[in-house]
C-alpha cells in the first residue's frame, strides 16, 4: 500500500485530502502541529476504515522534521508522496489589502517559514525515503495568488488580491517546484504545484466557491495520474500562469 505524508493534514484541505487518498487505499499519514489534533483526525479517518496515523510535524519547528524522517522510516522505510500542504495567510483579515509597503518583518518571515522555507527544508530531511518508493510525487499545493502574470495583469480576477506575504512566498513555492522537478528528474520522482481552487476553509475565508471534499477529489486525480507532468503548476490538470 502507498504510504502519504501531508502536512496540514488536520483540517481544511489537508484533511479532506487524507480522507480522499484514503478512500483510494493510500495510508496516511496525518501531518500536524499540535499532536492532539493529530490524533483526532487520525481518529476520524480510522472510523471510516482508512489507514492513518499522525506525524508530529510543525513548519516552524524544523526540528520536528529529522524525528518524523526517523518514525517514518522505522515503521515503513519508504515514502511515496509528500504533500506540502499546510500554510498560513496572516497578514490581513481581508484579501483586499495590499500589504506590500506595511507588512511586518516578523509576519513576512514566519509566512515565509510556513510556506516555503518548510517545505525546502523538508524535502531535504524526507528524500532518502522519497528515492525508495521508484514513482514518487511531491506535491506543492499553490494558490492562483502565486501568478505573476496575472498580478501584472490589469482585470485579471486575482489584480486586486495583493496579500503580499502569501503570494510571495507560493511564487516562492513555484520556483522550488521547477527547480527540484530539474534536480530529481532522473531520481523517479515528480514535483508538482497544485492550485485547489478558492475553497471553503478557514483560510479560504468567506465567499470562498468550493468545498474541501470538491478540491481533494481534483488534486487526488491529478497526483495519482499513472503519468502526472513534473515541474509545472496546475489547476483542475492545466498549467497555470507563472
Ligand atoms: N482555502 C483556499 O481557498 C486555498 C486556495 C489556494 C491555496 N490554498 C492552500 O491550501 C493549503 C491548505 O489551506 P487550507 O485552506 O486548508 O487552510 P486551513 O484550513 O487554514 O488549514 C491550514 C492547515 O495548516 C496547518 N498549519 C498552519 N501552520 C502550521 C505549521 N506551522 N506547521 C504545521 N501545520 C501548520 C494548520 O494546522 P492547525 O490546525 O494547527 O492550525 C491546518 O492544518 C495551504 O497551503 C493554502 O495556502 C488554499
Amino acid at each position: 500500500m502507498p504510504i502519504a505524508l501531508i502536512t496540514g493534514a488536520n483540517r481544511g484541505i489537508g484533511y479532506a485530502l487524507a480522507h480522499e487518498l484514503g478512500r483510494r487505499g493510500i495510508t496516511i499519514l496525518i501531518g500536524a502541529r499540535d499532536e492532539q489534533r493529530g490524533a483526532a483526525a487520525a481518529d476520524a479517518l480510522h472510523a471510516e476504515g482508512i489507514a492513518a496515523e499522525p506525524i508530529h510535524l510543525d513548519m516552524e519547528r524544523p526540528q520536528t522534521f529529522a524525528a518524523a524522517a526517523h518514525t517514518i522510516a522505522e515503521r515503513y522505510g519508504v515514502l511515496d508522496m509528500l504533500i506540502n500542504n499546510a500554510g498560513i495567510m496572516i497578514e490581513s483579515e481581508s484579501w483586499n489589502v495590499n500589504t506590500a509597503a506595511t507588512i511586518p518583518m516578523d509576519v513576512l518571515h514566519r509566512t515565509f517559514q510556513v510556506n516555503f522555507f518548510g517545505p525546502v527544508e523538508l524535502v531535504q530531511v524526507l528524500l532518502p525515503l522519497l528515492e525508495r518508493s521508484g514513482d514518487a510525487r511531491i506535491v506543492n499545493i499553490s494558490t492562483i495568488l502565486s501568478s505573476l502574470e496575472l498580478h501584472a495583469t490589469p482585470g485579471s480576477n486575482t489584480y486586486e488580491t495583493k496579500t503580499f506575504g502569501y503570494n510571495s512566498s507560493k511564487t516562492a513555492l513555484n520556483a522550488f517546484t521547477v527547480h527540484l522537478a530539474h534536480a530529481l528528474r532522473s531520481r523517479g520522482i515528480r514535483v508538482i504545484g497544485i492550485h485547489p481552487g478558492w475553497v471553503k476553509t478557514e483560510l479560504g475565508g468567506k465567499g470562498a466557491l468550493i468545498e474541501a471534499d470538491a478540491a481533494a477529489r481534483m488534486i487526488a486525480d491529478t497526483i495519482v495520474a499513472p503519468d502526472p507532468p513534473t515541474g509545472v503548476v496546475l489547476f483542475r490538470g492545466k498549467p497555470l500562469p507563472w
